[in-house]
């Protein structure tokens, strides 16, 4: 199969398992339920759940675990996604192609929707129907936690927010972008790992360190893309960072320096795979995906 046939059928299968994970929107409250379920469905490329699958096929894990796994991330992101959004945050109105979840209902809303994203995403990587490994499940609750938490995505959000309007040096932004975004990033590639039963620590470490490469390439080029794309092809306000005076790679070291390094990270990130051979296609076509991408 292409690698556009196989991504579909991904984002396809994750739409349904989320459809069936989110509570019904007429289940009471209607209001926070249909709120959670305008914002995860119906939109977004699904990259984490797709490096999941990717990860997982890799390691030989069972569909149903790899699945609700691929889930478990998307929540959290998702949730990012939404407080990312607010007034107090970047205050944007658009995302998805659609207005944000604070626009179409309201702030208490958008941050109740976080907060019940969040928890879905932990109660779903937790569930004891899927069985496994109870030590080995534990450890992946753990590192979803650390991701998604104060030394991961929810630290970098903040550092993000400490340094807009400032001058940061290449170290400091790369600490930025490493925990806003490529926490997760990482975590989805070593969770897919981990819904085998054993895996062995040389794999382990080529993974991590493609994982590694491709979280802070993604951001590189969010950034490439707010100065770069439109509107309407990103599906969120374009040009917002230049306008909010953002640390961005665009902003420090120019248009074509943060190309030039985006190329370099995905030569790092397919280099980190060497010797797997065809096992690893996906997730070399996947860092591929992420510097091509056009939104
Ligand atoms: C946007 O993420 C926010 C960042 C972490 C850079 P994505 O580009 O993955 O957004 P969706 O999920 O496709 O909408
Ligand atoms: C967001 O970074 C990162 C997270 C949501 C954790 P951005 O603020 O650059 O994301 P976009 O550009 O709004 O999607
Ligand atoms: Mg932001
Ligand atoms: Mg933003
Ligand atoms: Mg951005």
């Amino acid at each position: 199969m292409d690698f556009t046939s196989w991504m579909f059928d991904i984002q396809r299968r994750t739409e349904v398992a989320l459809d069936r994970l989110l509570p019904a929107a007429n289940q009471p409250p209607t209001r926070l339920h249909e709120a959670m379920r305008y914002v995860a469905l119906g939109g977004g490329k699904r990259v984490r759940p797709l490096l999941v699958q990717a990860a997982g096929s890799l390691v030989g894990a069972a569909p149903a675990q790899i699945d609700a796994v691929g889930c478990a991330v998307e929540l959290i992101h998702v949730y990012s996604l939404v407080h990312d959004d607010l007034p107090c945050m970047d205050d944007d109105v658009l995302r998805r192609g659609k207005p944000t979840c604070h626009i179409e209902f309201d702030e208490a809303t958008a941050m109740l929707v976080g907060d019940a994203l969040q928890s879905l995403a932990f109660s779903v990587i937790s569930d004891p129907v899927l069985g496994g490994d109870p030590c080995r499940k534990l450890e992946m609750v753990h590192l979803l936690a650390q991701a998604a938490g104060s030394r991961g995505m929810a630290g970098g959000q903040a550092i993000d927010l400490g340094a807009t309007g400032q001058d940061l040096s290449v170290e400091e932004l790369e600490f930025m972008h490493i925990h806003k975004t490529g926490a997760l990033i990482r975590a989805s590639v070593m969770l897919g790992a981990l819904c085998a039963n054993a895996i062995d620590d040389s794999l382990r470490m080529r993974l991590d360190l493609y994982a590694k490469r491709i979280g802070l390439l993604f951001q590189v080029v969010d950034d490439i893309l707010d100065s770069a794309a439109d509107t309407a092809t990103l599906g969120k306000t374009a040009g917002k960072d230049a306008a909010q005076h953002k640390a961005t790679y665009v902003s420090l070291l120019g248009m074509q320096r943060a190309r030039s390094l985006a190329d370099e990270l995905l030569s790092d990130a397919k280099s980190a795979l060497d010797g797997l051979g065809d096992s690893a296609a996906r997730l070399v076509e996947i860092a591929e995906y992420i510097v091509e991408r056009k939104f």
